[in-house]
């Protein structure tokens, strides 16, 4: 046991070690003298900010970039002047940007991903406000990804504040300060890098489904056809009891399904819905045809037709997830005339960087029959005043759920109606070869 117990110890103790051994480099020393002295170094950006140069060299040596070099990323540094000549800062974020690729010697494969992200996106088109690398990693503090830090720390909270204490108080949030990684963070199901807007395409709810891989053979169990039900209502809708719910109706590509993209620098929806909507305000059903029509006219090669999906109303209810006790059950929270969730509809497109345009619907467009040709596979039996369909719809679910009953009964009830059909039709032949 105590030969055992001295090899834990060992092989606890060594890394440890290895960690207290790592140095500043004579160079790296070097710069410290200056900038982790007693005299507090700070400098005044042109926008007005104060910005500390103190960079800690212990926080450093703890960090992942502690056999990193200072002047690996401070490339530039002028060795003859710098300390002595003040050099100009635009302000906070100007300097946090003139590093934006200072990280891709290193990093190529997270560079790759962050760049098709929603946030490069926005960055690239000026926002002063997505994050760029040092936003989310501190560069000389950066501890290990498998440390379990805080949620607090989880450099989202710092932008999308609200959302965040929504996360800090549901299911997974007390259950990560419970228990750890086990439960996810933002990033287990947005990922890290390649972040893309929240409604667009289905790798949000594919997320859900690699950690509760039992989830949908579960619901089979009182949901009839819950691959449908999932496809077409985003889980929070059930799982945030809370939450308002409402119909969205989005624009996707009559052959492959996939959502329609704006094109960068070719406004169509704001332009397009304004000019269909008289009032501005919501479109009703002939000004959805004609907004179709026209958006149709101006894209010939990807034919737009809608995809309904019901999607909680705000970003942070999304976050507010309960416990399966008090999900959604009651199929007459849909089903039924005058279900809440369908009171509210709205039309969206993704924009260029996948965030998602919308503009308000009349919700009586859900009743009309001839919306619905352009709506393919979206339907609550019982939702709308389309008695015809919804009959139609409980015939179909009665036919699934007892089809070989149905088939016997059938088989008998029209037995002899048949017969006279096939004797009329053999008539009929005979007579037409005649
Ligand atoms: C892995 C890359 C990297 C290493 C290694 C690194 N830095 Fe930095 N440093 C940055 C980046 C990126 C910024 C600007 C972004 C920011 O504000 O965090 C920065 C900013 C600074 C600043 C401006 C103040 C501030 O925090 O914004 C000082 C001073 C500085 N670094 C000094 C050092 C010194 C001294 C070392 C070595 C002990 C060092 N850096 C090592 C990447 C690095
Ligand atoms: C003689 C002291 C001294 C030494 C040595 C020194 N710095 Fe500085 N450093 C300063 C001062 C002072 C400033 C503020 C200059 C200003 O206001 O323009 C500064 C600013 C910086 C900044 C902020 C951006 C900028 O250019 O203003 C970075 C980054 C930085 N130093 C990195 C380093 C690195 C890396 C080393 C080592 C290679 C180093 N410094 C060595 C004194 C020093
Ligand atoms: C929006 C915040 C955010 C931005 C922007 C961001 N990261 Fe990350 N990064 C994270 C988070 C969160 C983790 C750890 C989560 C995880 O994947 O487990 C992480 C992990 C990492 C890791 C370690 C894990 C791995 O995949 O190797 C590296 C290296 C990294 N980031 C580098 C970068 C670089 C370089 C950039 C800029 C191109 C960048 N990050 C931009 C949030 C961000
Ligand atoms: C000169 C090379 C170099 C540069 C430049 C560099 N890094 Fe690193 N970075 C490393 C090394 C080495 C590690 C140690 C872990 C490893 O091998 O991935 C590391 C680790 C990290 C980690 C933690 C990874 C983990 O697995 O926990 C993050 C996050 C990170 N770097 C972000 C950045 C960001 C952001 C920048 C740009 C501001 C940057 N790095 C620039 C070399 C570099
Ligand atoms: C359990 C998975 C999960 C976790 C953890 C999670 N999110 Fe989300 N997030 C979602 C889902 C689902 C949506 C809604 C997507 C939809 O429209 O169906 C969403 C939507 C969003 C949106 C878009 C909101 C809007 O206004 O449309 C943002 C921003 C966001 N999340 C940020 C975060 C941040 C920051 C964290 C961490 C504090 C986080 N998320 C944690 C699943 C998650
Ligand atoms: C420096 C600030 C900042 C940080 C840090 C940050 N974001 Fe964002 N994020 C933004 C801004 C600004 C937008 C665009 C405005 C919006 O939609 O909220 C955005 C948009 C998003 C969107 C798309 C929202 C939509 O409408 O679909 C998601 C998802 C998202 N962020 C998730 C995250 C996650 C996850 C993290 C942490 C890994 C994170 N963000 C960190 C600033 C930030
Ligand atoms: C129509 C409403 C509805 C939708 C949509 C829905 N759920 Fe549920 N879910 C429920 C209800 C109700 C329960 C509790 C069932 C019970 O009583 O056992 C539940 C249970 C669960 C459970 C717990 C399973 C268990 O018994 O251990 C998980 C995990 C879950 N849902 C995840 C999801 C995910 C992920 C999605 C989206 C892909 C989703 N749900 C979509 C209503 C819904
Ligand atoms: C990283 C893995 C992970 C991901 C991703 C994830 N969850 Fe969870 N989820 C957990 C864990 C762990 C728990 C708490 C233990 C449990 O009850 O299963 C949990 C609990 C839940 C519960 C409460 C179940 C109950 O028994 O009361 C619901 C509902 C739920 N998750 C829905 C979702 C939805 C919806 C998504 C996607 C938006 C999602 N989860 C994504 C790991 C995950
Ligand atoms: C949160 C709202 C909601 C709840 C709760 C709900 N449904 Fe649905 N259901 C829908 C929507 C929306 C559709 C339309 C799906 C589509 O056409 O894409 C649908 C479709 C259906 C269908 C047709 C499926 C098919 O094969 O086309 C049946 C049957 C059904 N629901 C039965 C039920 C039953 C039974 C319950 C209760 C156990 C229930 N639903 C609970 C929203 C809900």
């Amino acid at each position: 046991m105590s030969a055992i117990l001295c090899l834990f110890m060992l092989l606890w103790w060594q890394p440890a070690q290895a960690a207290d051994d790592i140095e500043l480099s004579e160079e790296d020393v070097a710069c410290q003298t200056c900038h982790d002295g007693k005299d507090h170094l700070v400098k005044k950006t042109e926008a007005g900010e104060t910005v500390s140069l103190m960079i800690s060299t212990k926080d450093f040596l703890a960090s992942m970039h502690n056999e990193t070099s200072c002047t690996d990323c401070h490339e530039d540094i002028d060795e003859k002047n710098h300390g002595k000549v003040e050099v100009p800062m635009e302000s906070k974020r100007a300097y946090r940007m003139s590093y934006q690729d200072s990280c891709t010697t290193c990093h190529k494969k997270n560079v790759a991903k962050y760049k098709d992200s929603v946030h490069a996106m926005l960055v690239s088109d000026g926002s002063d406000k997505a994050p760029t690398c040092s936003d989310c990693h501190n560069s000389h503090t950066q501890l290990s990804i498998k440390v379990v830090e805080p949620i607090a720390n989880v450099p989202c909270a710092n932008c999308h504040k609200k959302i965040f204490e929504a996360y800090a108080q549901d299911v997974h949030g007390l259950e990560r300060v419970a228990k750890g990684k086990s439960a996810p963070i933002c990033a287990d199901c947005h990922q890290s890098h390649a972040i893309q807007a929240a409604s667009l395409g289905s790798a949000l709810k594919d997320s859900c489904l690699t950690c509760h891989k039992d989830a949908a053979a579960k619901h089979e169990d009182w949901l009839p056809n819950s691959g449908r039900h999932f496809e077409s209502i985003s889980c929070p809708v059930c799982h945030a009891p809370d939450a308002q719910r409402r119909v969205n109706l989005r624009m996707v590509d009559a052959v492959g399904g996939a959502q329609l993209l704006e094109k960068k620098g070719v406004p169509q929806f704001e332009r397009l819905t304004q000019a269909a909507d008289d009032g501005n305000t919501s479109l009703n059903e002939r000004e959805l045809r004609s907004f179709l029509k026209e958006f149709n006219l101006e894209n010939v090669d990807n034919k737009a037709i809608l995809n309904g999906r019901l999607e909680v109303r705000s970003g942070v209810s999304a976050h507010q997830l309960a416990e399966k006790e008090k999900a959604l059950k009651d199929c007459k929270i849909c089903h039924q005339a005058g279900a809440t969730p369908f009171q509210s509809v709205v039309l969206t497109m993704a924009g260029p960087d996948g965030r998602a345009m919308r503009h308000g619907v009349e919700k009586e467009v859900l009743n009309s029959l001839t919306a619905m040709g352009t709506m393919r596979g979206f339907y609550a039996i019982g939702s709308t005043r389309i008695k015809m369909l919804d009959y139609l719809l409980v015939l179909v679910v009665l036919g699934v759920l007892c089809v070989p009953i149905a088939h016997l009964t059938a088989n008998q009830l029209f037995k002899g109606r048949r017969e006279k059909l096939k004797a009329q039709r053999q008539a009929a032949q005979t007579a037409a070869e005649k």
